[in-house]
């Protein structure tokens, strides 16, 4: 089957950007990623689409007038670059819902909750001021509503006594997030997955609850 190509798009430091090229590179995901985009020049996932000889792009939103024309020209460059699927990758930007529906059932994104819990941001310390005891990463099919697509699977961890914000987050993205948003990328990639009528489905069978897993180190 051919590989499906994938559009990534970042803001920052790139490490779930790292974390798909890893799992592409050792045969776990099958998929191409033909392009790299970032809405902030001198970001740290550049140099990991540098470093991995992936055409890159900057598309300053400060230069554009309005939300409009800045997706505009990231739809034409991720058409141009001829991926079918998008993935979001510590992307920090709202999009519009035009350029949502355009990647409707293609399009993925991996918050640092368990959705519906905490969207938006600040999650982690927004989890331990309430006193949870569980907290995790969510991967979902992107839809106009901020951080309310439908969740495909998440994984959790349970929170340590007396953690601080920066370590919760630091253990969400290492025993989450790295390996969970590759298993669902590809998924997407290999044809597995899909959006039937806004319900995910995998192999066929609808994801009616969110797939869970518990990803405590032993
Ligand atoms: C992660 O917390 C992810 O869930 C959020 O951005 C952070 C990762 O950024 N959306 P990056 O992949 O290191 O750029």
């Amino acid at each position: 089957m051919k590989r499906r190509r994938l559009a990534v798009l970042v803001s920052g430091t790139g490490r779930n950007l790292r974390s798909l090229l890893d799992h592409i590179g050792d045969g776990r995901v099958r998929a191409e990623v033909v392009q790299v985009i970032s809405n902030r020049p001198g970001v740290a996932a550049l140099d990991i689409a540098q470093t991995a000889g992936i055409p890159q792009r900057v598309i300053d939103h400060h230069a554009y007038r309005d939300r409009a024309a800045f997706d505009a020209l990231l739809a034409q460059t991720i058409d141009g670059a001829g991926a079918d699927a998008v993935v979001l990758a510590g992307f920090m930007r709202i999009l519009t819902g035009e350029f949502v529906q355009r990647y409707t059932g293609r399009m993925l994104n991996i918050h640092p909750s368990l959705l519906p819990l905490y969207r938006g941001l600040n999650t982690h310390q927004r989890a331990l001021m309430d006193g949870q005891t569980e907290h995790g990463a969510s991967v979902h099919f992107v839809t106009p509503e901020l951080d309310g697509g439908p969740v495909i699977k998440q994984g959790r961890i349970r929170i340590r006594p007396d953690e601080h914000p920066e370590d919760l987050a630091e253990r969400v993205f290492q025993q989450v997030e790295k390996p969970l948003y590759p298993e669902v990328i590809g998924w997407l990639a290999s044809g597995r997955l899909e959006l039937r009528q806004g319900r995910p489905h995998l192999d066929g069978e609808p994801i009616c609850a969110p797939l869970l897993a518990d990803f405590d180190a032993p």
